[in-house]
């Protein structure tokens, strides 16, 4: 069933209405918009029951951002050690609970943070912001002097694994089959990628650092994985298996969403050519824009944690062990937060989405996030005169990222800032 069929009969407002959307089905995203749906939700039904289908167990639906900012913040009612994605919650669990930060919580959760905080605060991150913004730079110079490119394939795809790769101290030769290796994981785009596949593909990543992190012992660097080897938590130097599972989450959570934002910009500030106006003539505050973007883009549409005690939300008593999603692609559009939510607009302030999380486990990787996604809008500013899309874009297929894979772009020069570009570089 898709999302466009349940815009007829996917009415919400009793839990005993069977609904004909199912949230855990990434079929329910591909191509088909859930704006009214997701209305309906916040407005009738802000704790929604999504019944149990094709075997998979139900699970309750937060949609309000009240409400998702209030269990993102209780870690002692809703545990992310269950998992914290549809994948692994439905799946009874994540192998990296207690070990990987996203699903470890308490005393170890706050000292893994603090160790991976070490090398992802903005204090020591210098040395690779100043690589993001040439790397970004370069990149946009030449899709501006070539005229033509695909954004998805040929830019964004590239900025962040550079980067975290980077950070990480991953090799350039096995860049690119990292990549592929990602993409197969999180976001298929591609209807013949198997559940199988992607898991063979998270597999994959962890062997690959396997290898790595026994490389890094015997071959320290400058790296983050050099600093996790010489790392330990009271007393204890974190294992082999720490290290490898916390590098596969930086690695997931550092490439895909940034790149998605990325793309997406492109993709909104093309259909919105005031706003485009506005960055190009310098009246927005590029840090106001970017959190713009990150909440237009809303690129994981949801997180979720599992009750570990009884509680009671909106009337629904909430039983130990069910799974409550939290919809941030919901609560990025709440008008009970943002004035006007449906409006693109790069000045807006207040602007509190929810697209890094909130509470304690707020998206450690946000400076970096930021960075990329402000170094792309500064270099569209200062080196394109504007742009269009020029083809159909391909949407991913997923129940928890959002975006697109290819943005096929042409790209008008800035023969100015190109120049003045050129004599600096
Ligand atoms: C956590 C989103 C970029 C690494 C999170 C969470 C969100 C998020 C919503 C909270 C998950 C939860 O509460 O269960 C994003 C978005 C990004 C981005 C939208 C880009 C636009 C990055 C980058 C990195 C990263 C660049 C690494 C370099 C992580 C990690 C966590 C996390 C390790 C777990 C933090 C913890 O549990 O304490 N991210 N992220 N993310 N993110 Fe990001």
């Amino acid at each position: 069933m898709t999302a466009t069929d349940a815009k007829d009969v996917g009415q919400v407002g009793s839990r005993n209405v069977a609904s004909t959307i199912d949230l855990a089905d990434p079929a329910t995203f591909a191509g088909h918009d859930l704006t009214n749906f997701w209305q309906r939700l916040r407005d009738e039904e802000p704790i929604y029951w999504n019944p149990p289908t094709s075997g998979r167990r139900g699970f309750w639906v937060l949609s309000r951002h009240a409400d998702i900012l209030e269990v993102y913040r209780d870690d002692m009612t809703f545990t992310s050690e269950r998992g914290n994605v549809l994948v692994t919650l439905l799946a009874g669990g994540d192998a990296g609970a207690g070990r990987m930060l996203a699903v470890t919580d308490g005393p170890r959760h706050t000292e893994l943070r603090k160790l991976l905080l070490r090398a992802l605060g903005p204090r020591v991150l210098g040395p690779v912001c100043r690589a993001v913004r040439a790397n970004t730079r370069q990149m946009i110079g030449e899709a501006a002097a070539n005229g033509e490119c695909d954004f998805a394939t040929d830019i964004a795809s590239r900025i962040p694994m550079i980067t975290i790769s980077n950070l990480l101290g991953v090799p350039e030769a096995d860049r690119a089959s990292l990549l592929k290796m990602t993409k197969t994981a999180l976001s298929a785009d591609d209807e013949s990628i198997s559940d199988t596949d992607s898991e063979m593909a998270r597999n994959e990543i962890l062997l690959y650092f396997q290898d790595f992190v026994e490389f890094r012992r015997k071959n320290p660097g400058e790296d983050v994985v050099s600093m996790l080897v010489n790392s330990s938590i009271d007393g204890v130097p974190l294992s082999d298996d720490d290290i490898v599972l916390n590098c596969y989450s930086l690695i997931i959570g550092g490439d895909e969403t940034s790149r998605l934002t990325m793309i997406d910009s492109i993709n909104t500030l093309a259909a919105n050519p005031g706003q485009w106006r506005r960055l190009k003539e310098g009246r927005c505050d590029i840090d106001k824009a970017v959190d713009e973007v990150l909440r237009w883009a809303s690129p994981s549409m949801h997180f979720g944690r599992t009750a570990v005690r009884e509680t009671v939300i909106h009337g629904e008593r909430i039983q130990v062990d069910d799974i409550v999603t939290l919809w941030g692609a919901s609560g990025n559009r709440d008008e009970r937060a943002f004035k006007q939510p449906e409006v693109f607009d790069l000045g807006r302030v207040p602007n509190r989405h929810l697209s890094f999380g909130h509470g304690p486990h707020y998206c450690i990787g946000s400076y970096l996030a930021k960075v990329e996604i402000s170094e792309l809008l500064i270099a569209l500013r200062d080196l394109i005169l504007g742009f269009e899309v020029i083809g159909e874009p391909q949407r991913i297929r997923s129940n928890l990222l959002s975006g697109f894979s290819t943005m096929p772009v042409r790209f008008d020069a800035d023969r100015t800032g190109l120049a003045s570009e050129a004599r600096e570089g």
